[in-house]
């Protein structure tokens, strides 16, 4: 049984996603051990509570600063026996030593199709730069921001009429969908990393 933690700063509707397809047995063989987030009013804490998985807060403003902060995150998920580190709107960038520590054990979705558009703002972004097609990117974390191989992707075209608000509903839709999918891949081992390319072999 592989063991999860999901990291996330806000809403929790990938967490949420996550745990339906674990719930449903769309992903087998794992199980959401923690939720972790740096905000104490983030509604992802709340969702954990509903389906009774364990939460922990940690304030950026408890720590001297992000090293000693990912240091104290790296020891809670060394002490739980985490195998993969799932960041959902996990608002913050990570440091060399927590990658390190969980090296091609972290992944993270991005709201746009690297290496277009990283950062915060990728939908809004996309929208305002006028490409026609955007998506979505399931990747692992490296040391740079949104930069890490890429496990998944998929496009979606903009509309004429979209707003950043239409096209974020879209763009959720499909992350709810390809998250999960790249979290089993992950379970089932059958994600290869050569350099900076994921192969899938189904
Ligand atoms: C998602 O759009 C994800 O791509 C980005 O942050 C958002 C989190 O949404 N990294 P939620 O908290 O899972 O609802």
């Amino acid at each position: 049984m592989r063991r999860i933690a999901i990291l996330a700063s806000g809403n929790g509707s990938n967490l949420e996603a996550i745990l339906t397809a674990i719930d449903s047995g769309q992903i087998q063989n794992a199980q959401v051990v923690a939720v972790i987030s740096d905000q104490e009013a983030a509604y992802a804490l709340v969702r954990a509570q509903k389906h009774k998985i364990p939460s922990r807060v940690f304030r950026r403003q408890d720590y001297p600063s992000r090293e000693a902060y990912d240091r104290a995150l790296i020891a809670f998920l060394k002490a739980e026996a985490i195998d993969l580190v799932v960041m959902a709107g996990f608002m913050r960038l990570v440091t060399p030593e927590f990658v390190a520590a969980f090296r091609n054990r972290i992944m993270n979705i991005h709201p746009s199709l690297l290496p277009a558009f990283p950062g915060t703002r990728g939908v809004a972004d996309a929208l305002a730069y006028g490409v026609k097609v955007t998506g979505c990117t399931v990747h692992f974390v490296d040391e740079g921001m949104d930069t890490g191989p890429i496990i998944l992707q998929e496009a979606l075209p903009i509309q004429p009429d979209d707003t950043v608000e239409s096209l974020q509903a879209r763009i959720h839709t499909l992350e709810h969908r390809l998250y999960p999918q790249a979290i089993d891949l992950w379970v089932r081992g059958k994600i290869k990393i050569r350099g900076r390319r994921c192969f899938i072999d189904e």
